[in-house]
């Protein structure tokens, strides 16, 4: 199976106008999260896995997420890309994680990663994580989305 061909086109535009409406009565922020998952995970068809981390503290814990399950449910601040992220208080998109020493492994299928924190002023809320099992499978366009998800989680958690 080649890993370098996108598997379909994706409509940015409607994934992120579903994630606007469908958060927009939603108050608790559990449920924000999780239907915001969902919703990147189906209509992405190259994220493989989606999740979300909050930061307490020092640490990131993970909420909720689609996907197999990950050994990295607590991350310490500046560890693996998650952390980086968190750290540097900015997205990371790692096309090859084979060969990103800073990746905590989750699959063995991972050939790529995005990290997109989640901001609220310049404190960091936690962050949106995805994976793929496609190499170079975040963009611009997936940067730009997630961005503006990200923004409108940040008003819910
Ligand atoms: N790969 C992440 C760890 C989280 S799992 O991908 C779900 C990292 O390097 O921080």
């Amino acid at each position: 199976m080649s890993n370098s061909a996108r598997t379909a086109a994706v409509d940015y535009a409607a994934v992120e106008q579903e994630v606007r409406r469908e958060l927009a009565p939603i108050t608790d922020s559990q449920q924000a999260m999780t239907r915001a998952v969902e919703i990147l995970k189906t209509r992405v068809p190259d994220y493989t896995w989606v999740g979300i981390y909050q930061l307490f503290g020092n640490e990131l814990v993970l909420g909720p997420f689609r996907g197999k399950p990950s050994p990295h449910t607590h991350i310490p601040l500046g560890r693996g890309i998650c952390g980086a992220a968190a750290a540097e208080k900015a997205t990371i998109i790692v096309d090859d994680v084979n060969n990103d020493p800073r990746y905590l492994a989750c699959s063995v299928e991972t050939r790529s990663e995005i990290v997109v924190p989640i901001m609220r002023g310049c404190d960091v809320l936690g962050e949106i994580d995805i994976d793929s099992d496609r190499a170079a499978a975040f963009t611009a366009e997936d940067q730009r989305m997630l961005e503006v998800v990200a923004g409108l989680l940040s008003e819910k958690i």
